[in-house]
């Protein structure tokens, strides 16, 4: 499959190495130009490019890219066509995307994305720490795989970064429309907690709307203290224990 990714951060970047891996041609591109991409993200053997040729003529486009971008990358998808897949990873967080008012006032962040690139989308790898995410990925024959929930409205959607997500290593486990999309947000009891499958089943029915902004906030602020810089992703350990007790 021909796959484009916007983003070769901390989740952009695994998703390059693990779906060329696999088998994908990966063009990966970064805000930029290609000469600043690393050679680490193209070790197994993605290509770099300009945005805009990441995005054209691909059978699915991810977008890994801090939320506050993502406007500005709505020019490039012009010329592609209604149905091409384009995945979103993006998560609000207002310390870092300033605050943007109708999410705020409770608008799914998924829902705000698709308003913004005025198209269809799909949501997945938002609600998996990066450290998790390069470090616990398995066989699709293991029995104790960390499943990573999805989003989609159209069923092409849906099946395609199902099939996606298990390729970078993880049971994918679809949740359901985008306007239900709240449940895979931060502060929310499968957001990051690396659950199974099952795990997600008993949990996701927990979830609180009304709850997840301030727990996503005292998480932040547990993670600033711990690691510093506002930068720096936490160890999948700490994430993980953090994000349990929290939102759990
Ligand atoms: N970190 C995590 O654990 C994690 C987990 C799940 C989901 N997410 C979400 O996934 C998204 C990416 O997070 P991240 O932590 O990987 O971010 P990151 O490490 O800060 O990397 C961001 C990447 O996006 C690129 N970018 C920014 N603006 C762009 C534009 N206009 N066009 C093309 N590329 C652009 C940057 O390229 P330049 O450096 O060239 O600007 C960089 O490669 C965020 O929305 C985040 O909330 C993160």
């Amino acid at each position: 499959m021909k796959i484009g990714i916007l983003g070769v951060g901390h989740i952009g970047k695994t998703l390059a190495l693990k779906l060329a891996k696999a088998g994908h041609e990966v063009s990966v591109a970064n805000s930029r130009g290609p000469e600043t991409i690393s050679t680490d993200v193209l070790a197994t053997g993605a290509k770099a490019v300009s945005a805009q040729e990441a995005i054209l003529g691909k059978d699915a486009i991810i977008l890994s890219i801090p939320l506050l971008h993502i406007p500005k990358t709505a020019p490039l998808f012009a010329d592609v066509p209604e149905e091409t897949v384009v995945i979103d990873t993006s998560n609000y967080y207002p310390q870092r995307d300033n605050k943007i008012e109708s999410i705020e006032a409770g608008q799914v962040e998924s829902l705000w994305v698709k308003e913004q690139l005025g198209r269809p989308i799909a949501k997945a790898w938002n609600a998996i720490g990066s450290d998790s995410f390069a470090k616990k990925g398995k066989s699709s024959e293991s029995t104790d795989r960390v499943a990573i929930p999805i989003a989609a409205d159209r069923e092409t959607d849906r099946e395609l970064t199902m099939k996606l997500v298990n390729d970078t290593g993880f049971d994918a486990f679809y949740t359901g429309s985008l306007s239900d999309s709240w449940r895979l947000q931060p502060g929310a009891p499968i957001y990051c907690t690396d659950l199974t499958v099952k795990e997600i089943e008993d949990f996701i029915n927990t979830t609180e709307k009304e709850r997840l902004p301030k727990r996503r906030d005292i998480a932040v602020e547990a993670i600033t203290e711990r690691v510093g810089d506002g930068k720096t992703n936490p160890s999948a350990d700490y994430g993980i224990r953090l994000n349990r007790a929290l939102f759990m």
